[in-house]
């Protein structure tokens, strides 16, 4: 791939160049399928990033990384956090983990005994159910309720839910994958009273704080309720923000010295090492990434506009804007389609979008579309996926 400016050619990417690439998302398409499903952008990473990776590189620098190293990273995490989404971190309390799964996983086994319950709210991204069932802890899955105006939580019932399955951990994802819902200052209120009635410790996943549009801010849990953050594991990374997922490294930032000993219960020789290179990546991204992130940020907008455009033409899909994230979460119930939609898709459309049934039972006839991409390649996704639909509308008003 040439390497090209920030912020001035980022929709020029091919599907060519896309295709050349090793990695998840492309990799597993065939020659005439457009790829929009796992969530990686398409967008080359920040030059800063390469810079340093390339410096490493010409080095021979990729042995074991140096913990001042760790330590630098886990400072710079902590100022950026404060700085832009106003959660103060103490940095001796910040873990770095391979990944925001694996985080989420141990916080689980060490907070939790097989068989408690863990809460989330559904759809959800995916690993949520696996992190609790492959631990044999419990899922109690509560959907968020769609409405007029977006997604949003019966709190009446999510009360009752709670009081009937006293869960042990609230499992948050916010900004939230799927729905790019961005939770608003009550709804997070409303959780940490509910978390502190109740005695549930909090695990905030929040991959995708940067990936807020205007009108939307970001409001880390731990920030709303003092008491609520001493229970509270906020987990984050460079990966989803600059598109370096495949460097595993994340932040696990702990609310209060006793949580980070309860999480040590855990055998750390157990969690491995974080990939140097990661760490690497990760400072370069946090200290001079700012200006590739808001130029991404505008493509990203321009991109939900267009989604949200396109979907005026089936207003029985009741759209929801994305308040935050680069996936759009399409609710294609109307279409009455059996189990196979994501595979009709992909065999008729040539597209392949992530399966809504991967994201709960409340998934079932949707699917997620990533608008990560160029103008070019998002109109053809667009327009697939527009095909696919009116023809088997027309189906379903023939039968
Ligand atoms: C909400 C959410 N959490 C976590 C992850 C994965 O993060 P990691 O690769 O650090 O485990 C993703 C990836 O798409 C995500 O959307």
């Amino acid at each position: 791939m040439t390497d090209r400016e920030p912020g001035i050619s980022f929709s020029d990417v091919t599907t060519e160049e896309l295709r050349q690439k090793r990695g998840a998302k492309w990799g597993s398409a065939d020659s005439d399928i457009l790829a929009s499903w796992v969530a990686d952008m398409d967008f080359q990473v920040a030059s800063e990033i390469k810079k340093v990776l390339s410096v490493s590189l010409s080095r021979d620098d990729l042995g074991y990384a140096d913990q001042k190293n760790a330590r630098q990273l886990a400072e710079l995490f902590a100022v950026r956090y404060d700085l832009r989404h106003g959660l103060k971190i103490d940095p001796d309390l910040v873990l770095l983990t391979s990944d925001v799964v694996q985080a989420m996983a141990v916080c689980i086994y060490a907070f939790t005994e097989k068989g408690d319950k863990v809460v989330f709210f559904t759809p959800t991204y995916p690993p949520f159910f696996n992190v609790v069932m492959d631990l044999s802890r419990q899922v109690v899955a509560f959907d968020l309720v769609k409405g007029a105006g977006g997604y949003s939580i019966d709190f009446d019932r999510f009360e009752k839910t709670v009081a009937a399955e006293r869960p042990k951990v609230l499992l948050l994802c916010n900004p939230h994958n799927p729905t790019g819902k961005v939770f608003t200052e009550d709804e997070l209120a409303f959780l940490a009273e509910i978390s502190l009635k109740y005695s549930i410790k909090v695990i905030s996943d929040e991959i995708h704080c940067d990936l807020v549009f205007e009108g939307h801010k970001h409001i880390p849990i731990a920030t709303v309720n003092k008491d609520l953050e001493k229970n509270t594991v906020t987990l984050s990374s460079a990966s989803k923000t600059f598109n370096i997922a495949g460097l595993h490294c994340a932040q696990a930032a702990f609310g209060s010295k006793d949580l980070l000993d309860a999480f040590r219960n855990f055998p750390s020789i157990l969690l491995g090492e974080v990939n140097s290179l990661g760490i690497e990546a990760a400072i370069a991204a946090y200290a001079e990434g700012a200006s590739w992130l808001d130029a991404v940020m505008q493509i990203l907008d321009t991109n939900r506009h267009m989604v949200e455009e396109w979907a005026l033409q089936f207003p029985e899909a009741g759209f929801v804007t994305p308040e935050g994230t680069y996936l759009a979460w399409i609710d294609l119930r109307f279409l009455h389609f059996g189990t196979d939609l994501a595979e009709a898709v992909k065999d008729r459309a040539k597209l392949l979008l992530s399966d809504g049934r991967a994201f709960g039972k409340s998934g079932a006839g949707h699917v997620r579309v990533n608008f990560a991409t160029s103008k070019t390649i998002l109109e053809e996704i667009l327009e697939r996926l527009r095909v696919f639909i009116t023809d088997n509308c027309d189906k379903t008003q023939d039968t």
